[in-house]
């Protein structure tokens, strides 16, 4: 692997196909847990077999039920606390300021991992945003359509310990320290929750690409201006310190999301060029009436 593609995330957005015979309803919202033989976890087969109980949670869960607590195991807990001791710093000097009055809302134990039951406890009274468990990577439309009945369905296993900077999909860190705490903002929720009824507007395969590519460059890997400098408001960026230090390496492109819905990206990769809004409520008004007028 090289140095390039150390820190990078595949996401929502790029999900692969659901393969499997699994009831439909519960098949929708599930990938069957296969590990790619280059992910880290692949020759542990005590973490394959972890990987495969935390799934087991969400393959049994019904929408609205009570979310079932994911029995972490403490060396599972270890790989949070490094993570959370890396985000930390990268946190203060890279995150735009909504993010981190949200961050300070949740007030996150350092060395334990959140349970989503928790999280969802703080982030509902404020938004009405709730976390529902799934067992790996969702089709795109399935994803984004559920965002506009403010449910984000969110992974609850960890990466692999050998790689506590490192995930090649979307785990428990990326999605509470990235999404999590952002949907604890009213207009950042309001702008997933525009997504995803945008998104249920959208018939044709060609526009859902489009509007993943806008979901891709502003709610993941959004940037802004803020006091003369430039800070994360993307949750690919926020739950990655190696993420938030490359950014800077960035070409920034002024925000003009017609101009993101054309752009292609390369998820394997740390992103060479992203989309610069002047301010945080320059981004979400430009945001809001583009979904709306979607
Ligand atoms: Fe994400």
């Amino acid at each position: 692997m090289t140095e390039t593609q150390s820190n990078v995330l595949l996401d929502h957005v790029d999900a692969r196909a659901v393969t499997g015979d699994l009831d439909e309803a519960i098949l929708d919202r599930n990938m069957i847990v296969q590990l790619d033989p280059d992910h880290p976890g692949f020759r542990d087969a005590e973490y394959r077999r972890r990987r495969n109980e935390i799934a087991q949670l969400a393959l049994k869960y019904h929408p609205r039920d009570p979310i079932p607590d994911a029995p972490y195991t403490q060396e599972e807990h270890q790989v949070w606390a490094t993570i959370w001791k890396a985000l930390q710093p990268a946190h203060q000097a890279h995150a735009c300021a909504e993010y981190r009055g949200c961050l300070t809302k949740l007030n996150f134990e350092p060395d334990r991992i959140p349970q989503l039951r928790e999280v969802n406890e703080k982030v509902q009274a404020i938004s009405g945003f709730r976390l529902e468990p799934v067992a790996g990577l969702v089709q795109p439309r399935v994803f984004l359509e559920n965002l506009a009945d403010g449910v984000f369905l969110c992974t609850q296993y960890i990466r692999h310990h050998s790689t506590p900077l490192y995930t090649p999909e979307p785990d428990v860190v990326h999605e509470i320290i990235g999404h999590g705490v952002t949907l604890a903002s009213e207009r950042l929720a309001e702008l997933n929750r525009l997504f995803g009824k945008a998104i249920k507007r959208t018939q044709s395969a060609a526009e859902l690409e489009k509007l993943s590519r806008v979901y891709w460059f502003t709610i993941e890997f959004g940037v802004l201006r803020e006091d003369n400098e430039t800070k994360a408001y993307g949750t690919g960026l926020l739950s990655s310190a190696g993420e938030m230090a490359e950014m800077h390496k960035a070409e920034l492109k002024h925000f003009d999301l017609d101009a993101a819905a054309a752009e292609k990206y390369d998820p394997t990769r740390f992103q060479p060029m992203l989309f610069c809004a002047d301010s945080f409520d320059s981004m979400y008004h430009t945001l809001h009436d583009y979904l709306v007028r979607w």
